[in-house]
């Protein structure tokens, strides 16, 4: 089954039903600080961000930046002596400070796909045994109604002979054979949010646009909502109706996917979109973004992003911490975005 990614803007997906009141992801000043050889590291700070239900939105940023960190808070799955502040609501839920059984049945709802499925798929389990134990064990299908279940979903996420598969193990299929698995497993869960952690990084193009478009178009048929985080802002835009972009653990910037090339607020979305190669109009090099990433722990109380900024001025440095400041459903954190506005457009082209 070959599917082709989708090349225009993303389709307008369901919000919250009229009356349904608060969103379904609501990630409010929040702060993340991990132990690292018994040192306190700050890695996110004050980061902020909505997901409406049925809405995919994209986490975008160099790396180191936060991405996964902050799917893996917004889902409590964080290495050992990690400390938050803030509040992450999953369905009005508080999940900051859940343990046990309540956060397993918040994290019912939701769905995790990482990079690499090999990491998280037990090796001398069959595929078969791996899509029916959550079947069997949570929603306590009996056994053949689970595995027609799951056959059922091989079909749909591209897989053919699905008896057959049901039965190989995991190091019987290719990489972008058992991200479809994974994908497969993520629905079978019947989740209302699908954190997509580069899914497909580690599989070669053409397979990483064929795995997309079964993301996307599953998505869209069950109106799940989904957090993708990715490199690849043309990918983002193709597949999200929003986009964040996030710099030393904040995020910078947010809006509608499909402006955010063409009209970015923030100077590290200009540089961020600037450095992707443009294929209509080839360059001998591409540009690169001055200096090095940084992490939130290294990042100065004002604008972090000021020491590799075009458009720095003496006011960004010397001001107190930037605001993420909203705007006609657009945020951005930058003391200058309303003067910068067209100068940016040019930088990102
Ligand atoms: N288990 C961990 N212990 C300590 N620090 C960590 C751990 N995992 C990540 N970090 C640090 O947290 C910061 C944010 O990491 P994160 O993995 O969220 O970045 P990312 O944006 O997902 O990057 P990438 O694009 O490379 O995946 C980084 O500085 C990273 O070094
Ligand atoms: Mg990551």
């Amino acid at each position: 089954m070959t599917k082709a990614l989708p090349t225009t803007a993303p389709r307008s997906t369901a919000s919250a039903p009229p009356g349904s009141g608060a969103p379904l992801v609501a990630v409010e000043d929040l702060n993340l600080t991990l132990d690292v050889a018994g040192q306190k590291r700050l890695v996110l700070r004050d980061v902020s961000l909505t997901i409406e239900r049925g809405e995919a939105l994209a986490l975008v940023g160099e790396s180191g930046a936060g991405k996964s960190m902050t799917a893996r808070t917004i889902a409590q799955l964080l290495p050992d002596r990690a400390t938050t502040t803030g509040s992450v609501r999953f369905e009005g839920r508080e999940m900051l400070g859940l343990r046990g059984e309540p956060l397993r049945r918040a994290r019912g709802g939701m769905s995790v796909i990482f990079q690499d499925p090999r990491a998280y798929i037990n090796p001398v389990r069959r595929i078969g045994d791996f899509l029916t134990e959550q079947l069997r064990t949570v929603a306590r299908v009996d056994r053949h109604a689970a595995t027609r279940r799951a056959q059922q979903m091989l079909s749909e996420v591209g897989i053919t002979d699905t008896a057959c598969r049901m039965r190989q193990y995991p190091g019987d299929l290719s990489g972008g054979m058992l991200q479809r698995v994974m994908i497969a497993s993520a629905l079978l869960a019947d989740p209302k949010l699908i954190l997509a952690d580069e899914p497909t990084t580690a599989l070669d193009v053409t397979t990483q646009s064929e795995v997309m478009a079964i993301l996307d178009e599953l998505r869209h048929d069950a109106g799940v909502a989904l957090l993708f985080i990715t490199h690849d802002l043309d990918l983002a835009a193709a597949v999200c109706d929003r986009t964040a972009v996030m710099y030393a653990g904040q995020i910078v910037e947010t809006q509608q996917s499909a402006g955010l090339h063409h009209h970015p607020r923030h100077p590290y979305t200009a540089a961020l979109a600037a450095a992707r190669p443009h294929w209509e109009r080839p360059r001998p090099r591409l540009d690169s973004i001055a200096g090095r990433p940084i992490g939130a722990w290294e990042a100065a109380e004002t604008c972090a992003f000021a020491d590799r900024c075009p458009h720095r001025m003496a006011r960004c440095t010397e001001s107190g911490s930037v605001p993420l400041t909203h705007e006609s459903g657009r945020a951005v954190r930058c003391v200058r975005s309303d003067e910068l506005g067209s100068l940016l457009q040019g930088d990102s082209e």
